[in-house]
């Protein structure tokens, strides 16, 4: 009896401290197109996942006990992909939209962009949205920048493609005329490729990034509201923001 006892008594120990360490580090499972800097990049040499956004799920992450895990994957597709299940939360400079939010839910908002026009360094033609007709205009698939050139009026043609360092690409190489993309990242784009492109005027658009969560996950959300709170509040986060876009930056 008494040995019986031991034994349950030692395995109901096991189980408990199993369960804790079990629940001391839950993974939090971040899907991220990391192909948009300065928010998510994979460092050039180690290939290690960097940027605004990485470091803020990180540090809400670590406020929220868990440990983060990066999944990097293609931007176009990343919606249906929470869906499914394969991560928890998105994390991608994802900008609040309502179509978007019938979909998924949306944290606070954790930074303000806008879209921008970017052409090449020797072009004259554009100045602001309406300039744009008759020509080709690149952007990233299904991104607010692509939303933004379909309401253009005359625009010759829209060239859809996979991430924004390709459509870039195409506005520097004359493809395109110009491309619409997010102000910070044509900002740091002409600070790595200098001469190239420049911004062919102020953003035109006003926009909200949010961290993108499951509708059924309510609990997730509440957490992850909370903790990007505390880290408002404690400085964190205006210590991750003055690394990526403080002065000079
Ligand atoms: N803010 C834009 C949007 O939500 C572009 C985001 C693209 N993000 C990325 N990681 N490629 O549509």
């Amino acid at each position: 009896m008494k040995k019986f006892l031991v034994v349950g008594l030692m395995l109901a120990l096991a189980l408990s401290l199993g369960v804790a360490v079990q629940a001391a580090r839950p993974v939090l499972r971040v899907g991220s197109d990391v192909t948009y800097a300065p928010f998510e990049f994979a460092d050039a040499k180690t290939g290690e996942f960097m940027g605004f956004d990485i470091e803020l799920i990180r540090a809400i992450g670590k406020d929220m006990g868990m440990e983060v895990e990066i999944k990097n994957t293609a931007w176009d597709g990343i919606i249906p992909g929470l869906l499914n299940g394969n991560y928890d939360v998105l994390i991608s400079a994802m900008t609040i939209t309502d179509e978007r939010a019938q979909a998924v839910n949306f944290s606070d908002p954790y930074f303000t962009a806008g879209q921008v026009i970017v052409v090449r360094n020797d072009n004259k033609n554009v100045k602001e949205p309406k300039d744009l007709k008759g020509k080709v205009v690149a952007v990233q698939i299904n991104t607010t920048g692509d939303y933004a050139a379909q309401k253009v009026e005359g625009v010759a043609k829209i060239s859809r493609f996979n991430t924004t360092p390709e459509a870039l690409q195409e506005v520097v190489n004359g493809a395109a005329e110009a491309a619409v993309i997010d102000l910070p990242v044509a900002k740091t784009f002409m600070k790595e490729s200098p001469g190239k492109v420049r911004l062919a005027g102020p953003s035109f658009t006003v926009e909200y990034y949010g961290i993108a969560v499951k509708k059924s996950n309510e609990d997730l959300l509440k957490k992850v509201n909370k903790a990007l709170a505390t880290l408002k509040a404690n400085g964190t986060y205006d210590k991750i923001y003055e690394k990526w876009f403080g002065a000079g930056k």
